[in-house]
């Protein structure tokens, strides 16, 4: 059966962890409609929270206004633990969230204090040191062990430096941003491919001083000031699933709306589109991010593609859902240098290969390369299992959908890390509107 029908999907991740991270630095105060009720946007509320910030849930204003998140600013300042009366350090749960964790550390660098900064046993295999080391070379404390969390900072003042980035990612910037708005003098990054540009947007939004000239952003030590409302726009990553399936399944048209589409964010839709999928956007809105609603339908067999290595950040997260796409399409598709999959919340690239591969695909891997030869009917093994990632989970969950099975997933539960109302859009979502007008 196929996949029609239009929806909203949740509100972007990694915009609602900014929005509520960067609550913690900025003065102000939201009300921000639609933020992502993800696990892992949880916990970046519930450090705000344990930090001395103030977030409640209210409805807006007028008979039918929506609800939303009402939160302050705390402008960097809460009781720094180690001052005479409050304990010596403080310990900060990030849960399984990269995006909490990284970007803390380059706002709690230069906040007083001592802060013990956690997570679970997922995250403490990530890799920190990448983050830890231009904060040291902006004057900051920080320890990791072994490289990894538990990531201890005792923050203090931090100067301004230039930095070339050895990855792409949009954690670090960001982590450097958020330090650089806090140190002395100018910070610049230059990364190797762009990256989301979300933190870059919203400093600019919040009024502070940022300039982007092709890979390097330059931030200056401005205020921020949060804006009186906020519209979430939906997450592209959420979507994915859902419009790449469509692609795949014939017979499907699915729209989502309300859709975040900013370049940095969209490499899958080109992808789809260039497989022979057909792609139609509406936008509605450019500032902060650029938002529309966006179709996908089906239209003949899909065709294999090559996605160059500066491509990859602006698809890393649907890599799983499109590596299921490039299992239907003629000829062989390659993924360019996705190494860094295998430091996401589990490793990715192995993940793909072998639960693809239990479908009775031919998923490989050439040195960093991800390698899919297409098409393959797929096979169905007694069960699947996700290793509790949540982007493996959703992609096996329509996988079973596409192949027409109903199999145990194991590690299922993980899709609430990013995706809570996953299953009633799938469920909305997989059905047969070809006899409808
Ligand atoms: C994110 C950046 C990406 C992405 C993650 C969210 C962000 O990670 O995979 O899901 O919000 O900045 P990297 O920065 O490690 O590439």
């Amino acid at each position: 059966m196929p996949f029609n029908g239009r929806f909203t999907p949740p509100g972007d991740k990694s915009i609602s962890h900014r929005l509520i991270l960067m609550s913690l630095i900025a003065g102000g105060e939201a009300f921000i409609e639609g933020l992502s009720d993800c696990e892992d946007c949880k916990s970046s509320l519930a450090i705000y929270r344990k930090l001395g910030g103030r977030a409640e849930t209210r409805t807006g204003e007028g008979e039918l206004g929506v609800r939303g998140l009402a939160i302050r600013g705390l402008g960097g300042r809460w009781e720094a633990p180690g001052s005479p009366g409050s304990p010596e350090s403080i310990e900060l749960d990030c849960g399984n969230s990269g995006t909490t964790i990284r970007l803390l550390m380059g706002i709690l660098s230069a906040r007083p204090g001592k802060y013990l900064l956690d997570g679970d046993t997922q995250l403490r295999r990530r890799p920190m040191e990448r983050v830890a080391e231009p904060l040291r070379l902006m004057g900051a404390k920080i320890e990791t062990l072994n490289g990894r969390p538990p990531v201890t900072i005792w923050g203090g003042p931090l100067t301004g430096i230039d930095y070339r980035m050895n990855t792409a990612s949009a954690q670090l910037k960001s982590a450097i941003l958020l330090a650089g708005l806090q140190a002395a003098g100018q910070t610049s990054v230059t990364e190797p491919h762009a990256t989301r540009d979300h933190t870059e947007r919203l400093i600019n939004y919040f009024g502070g001083q940022i300039a982007v000239q092709e890979l390097t952003a330059t931030v200056a030590p401005v205020g921020l000031t949060l804006p009186k409302r906020f519209t979430t726009p939906a997450d592209p990553s959420a979507a994915a699933f859902f419009l790449v399936a469509a692609a795949m399944i014939p017979g499907s048209r699915v729209t989502a709306q309300n859709l975040l589409l900013s370049r940095t964010r969209s490499g899958f839709l080109r992808v789809l589109d260039r497989m022979g999928a057909k792609v139609s956007l509406t936008m509605v809105a450019d500032t902060p991010e650029p938002t529309g609603d966006v179709t996908v339908s089906h239209d003949g067999p899909l065709r294999a593609t090559e996605i160059t290595e500066e491509e990859i950040p602006s698809l890393i997260d649907e890599i799983p859902i499109l590596s299921l796409a490039a299992t239907q399409a003629q000829g062989r598709t390659v993924f360019r240098q996705v190494d860094e999959l295998r430091v996401k919340e589990t490793d990715r690239l192995m993940g793909i290969r072998h639960q693809l591969g239990a479908l009775g695909a031919r998923a490989n891997a050439d040195g960093d390369d991800l390698i899919i030869d297409g098409p393959t009917s797929f096979i169905l093994p007694e069960s699947l299992d996700s290793g509790s990632d949540h982007r493996l989970a959703m992609t096996l969950a329509i996988a079973l959908k596409a192949a027409g099975a109903d199999l145990p997933i194991l590690g299922r539960e993980s899709i609430a890390i990013s995706y809570p109302t996953f299953d009633a859009d799938l469920n909305s979502l997989w059905r047969d509107d070809s006899g409808q007008a």
